[in-house]
């Protein structure tokens, strides 16, 4: 084993201090150095689509090759950063994006699909709390209507938002459903509360 002395810690601390004005160094002969890697960026585009192929957009879609997804505010999707706390408390659409997604019959399907999926287990199929599947196990857990009222008088985009992010008590399930699935289930909790008479609202 290596005993540490004095002789070993200043030859650390010499290595350590001289390493940037070395790399520096290394960048003044080769053009470029460790620190400014070149390794790509989450979600970077790095090459074209192929001819005549039809992108799934999953809400990463990137505004070109080599940039950044920032989000394209006319797809009805949020530029990051954004959390609960952009959530406008009065229930109206966050950063003002709109719903993209007509509510045709195959949105509906996705949207019951994708909801009974993710969404049942705590707001129930028909979206009422108190039916929720997990009601025997964890009464306590279960959450609000989303059939009722309060919910129809939110706007497309608090839903959508609610749903990417959490608020309180319910997580966020932005990476587990991709962006046009997350329009898909808001069209379809508006069907629900059609059905339960409380949709449209004024102003809904
Ligand atoms: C793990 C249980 C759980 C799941 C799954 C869940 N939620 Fe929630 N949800 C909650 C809880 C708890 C609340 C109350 C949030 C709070 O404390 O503010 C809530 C609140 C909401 C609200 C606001 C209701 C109101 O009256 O303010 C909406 C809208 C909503 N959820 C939509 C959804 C959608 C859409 C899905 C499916 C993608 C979903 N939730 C999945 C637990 C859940």
């Amino acid at each position: 084993m290596v005993k540490v002395t004095n002789k070993w810690l200043l030859l650390l601390s010499v290595a350590t201090i001289s390493c940037t004005p070395m790399d520096d160094a290394l960048a003044g002969i080769f053009g470029r150095h460790m620190r400014d890697s070149r390794s790509f960026d989450p979600y970077e585009n790095t090459i074209d689509p192929p001819e005549n192929t039809v992108p799934f957009a999953s809400g990463n879609m990137t505004p070109g090759v080599g940039q950044l997804n920032t989000g394209q505010p006319e797809m009805g999707i949020m530029a990051p950063p954004f959390g609960p706390m952009d959530l406008p408390a009065d229930g109206s659409s966050p950063l003002g994006i709109v719903n993209p997604v007509a509510p045709d019959s195959a949105s509906l399907i996705r949207g019951e699909v994708m909801f009974d999926r993710m969404c049942a287990v705590c707001h129930g199929a028909e979206g009422i709390g108190s039916q929720a599947s997990i009601i025997e196990k964890y009464p306590l857990l279960v959450a609000y209507n989303l059939s009722g009222t309060r919910v129809a008088g939110f706007s497309d985009g608090y839903i959508y938002g609610i749903l990417r992010v959490g608020r309180g008590l319910m997580p966020s399930y932005g990476h587990q459903v991709s962006h046009f699935d997350r329009w898909h289930i808001v069209n379809y909790i508006r069907s629900l509360q059609r059905k339960a008479g409380n949709f449209p609202v004024e102003g809904g």
